[in-house]
């Protein structure tokens, strides 16, 4: 059975999971000592809101427009109910689901974030370390403060896959699929719903986007194609009439992007090349025109599995059964693309059933606890990305946090699963689950 949190709680497997962190939080506070980091989503997000400055919470717990979506997904899973069942012996649990051929100690993975040095310096190098310390897959993200290369080689020989944002520039796009099979990606994830960034009011009433500050594209200026895009755009004098007027902010702007550009940082301030990498980088990160035709061709591109994240509708689904891919994210991008979306939950009740044969279903967008994993498991999904939660647990304890967050949530599951009278995730079914009765209804 695969090992679940190498380090501090050591388990064997992941059975009694749950009962031995809760255990072991129990035990240190009879020394007077609580979790550094709070068990519970609000009081964690509330930590984590006074650790972050004012642009990066914006950036990390905005969402699109009035924040509907983001609420809307919370809603979704208050109106699904668990229905515990008793006397059926749990005393032996097993968490582990297989994801493409590799068996995962727990059916959770670290959904892809960007820019997440601008809650703690460690930025993907601890969530990373957190990911492999679980086991557990990690989505190193297109919009990374680190190179892949290097997150990979702090994770050993744990599981990562690789998010991809599909660039107006192809051969990056095949630069980036070459990189991530060297360092050891086990699926592709292609995120199809941020072909344009959301309207974020939070982040525009700051007039604050990390990447234009040179936050979160270190993919991008660690890439040898990307390089050579800057080169021809600082020789072809593209920016030389945009003058950008000399107030402080443009100079720690500047500073921010030459600190985060590869060399050293006087040659940087020298250098027209970290401008003119935020400039290419949001000039073609991500393509709008992009359709099924492109992804028809990634078959040839990588012999990585494909997976497409962002499906919200079951013909999208059956489409990507039909188009060869291996797996579909249902999730609406934790709330911030589209304001008014349906909720992930509910997309993903409809879409389970039509594709759930065919396809290996993720879901994202929402969790918070592990009753929300136990409910996205019931109505269809093979696992869950999570995404916030490890970022709050970052903000607040960096690595340690990060890690902490994750294993609460599973240990939260690993009880939730036992009470509830199930043994493990494949047990779950829509019949574990009824639809919470509304005042209307
Ligand atoms: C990018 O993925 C974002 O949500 O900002």
């Amino acid at each position: 059975m695969p090992q679940i949190d190498r380090e501090g709680w050591e388990m064997s497997d992941a059975q009694g999971y749950g009962r031995d962190r809760q255990s072991a939080i129990y035990r240190a506070g009879v020394s007077g000592r609580r979790p550094a980091v709070p068990t519970d989503f609000a009081a964690l997000s509330r930590l984590a809101k006074r650790k972050t400055t004012a642009r990066g919470w914006a950036y990390v717990a905005g969402g699109a427009g009035s924040g509907a979506t983001m609420r809307a997904n919370r809603d979704a899973f208050d109106r699904w109910s668990i229905v515990p069942r008793m006397l059926r012996d749990v005393s032996e649990r097993d968490l582990s689901v297989q994801l493409f051929g590799r068996r995962i100690p727990a059916p959770v993975l670290f959904a892809p974030i960007g820019a997440a040095d601008l809650v703690h310096p460690s930025a993907d190098i601890g969530i990373a370390t957190a990911a492999a310390r679980l086991g557990l897959p990690y989505m190193f993200s297109s919009q990374a403060c680190t190179p892949m290369e290097q997150c990979a080689a702090a994770m050993g020989d744990a599981p990562r896959w690789f998010q991809l944002y599909w660039s107006t520039e192809e051969e990056l796009v095949d630069s980036f699929l070459d990189r991530a099979k060297r360092c050891g990606a086990e699926a592709i994830v292609v995120t199809l719903d941020t072909t344009l960034l959301g309207w974020r009011p939070q982040d525009l009433n700051l007039g604050s986007l990390p990447f234009a500050q040179g936050r979160g594209i270190a993919q991008y200026t660690s890439d040898p194609r990307f390089r050579q895009m800057i080169r021809e755009r600082v020789e072809s004098g593209k920016d030389s009439g945009s003058a950008v007027s000399v107030t402080l902010s443009a100079i720690r702007a500047l500073l921010s992007m030459s600190r985060r550009f590869p060399g050293s940082l006087l040659g940087n301030l020298r250098s027209p090349e970290p401008r003119a990498a935020v400039q290419t980088f949001l000039d073609t990160y991500s393509r709008p025109s992009l359709g099924w035709s492109d992804i028809a061709t990634l078959r040839d591109r990588t012999d990585l599995p494909i997976v497409l994240k962002g499906v919200l509708h079951p013909d999208d689904a059956r489409r990507a059964a039909d188009s060869g891919v291996d797996g579909i994210v249902v999730s609406n991008h934790g709330g911030r693309q589209v304001d008014g979306s349906i909720a992930a939950l509910d997309a993903l009740a409809e879409i389970a059933p039509v594709v759930g044969d065919a396809l290996t279903v993720l879901f994202d967008s929402g969790i918070r606890g592990g009753a929300d994993v136990f409910k996205a498991l019931a109505l269809g999904a093979d696992a869950v990305a999570v995404g916030r939660p490890y970022l709050y647990g970052l903000a607040v304890n960096g690595a340690d946090g990060a890690h902490d967050a994750v294993a609460d949530i599973v240990a939260e599951f690993d009880l939730t699963l036992g009470l509830s009278g199930h043994t493990s995730p494949a047990s779950l079914t829509p019949d574990a689950l009824r639809r919470t009765p509304t005042g209307s209804e």
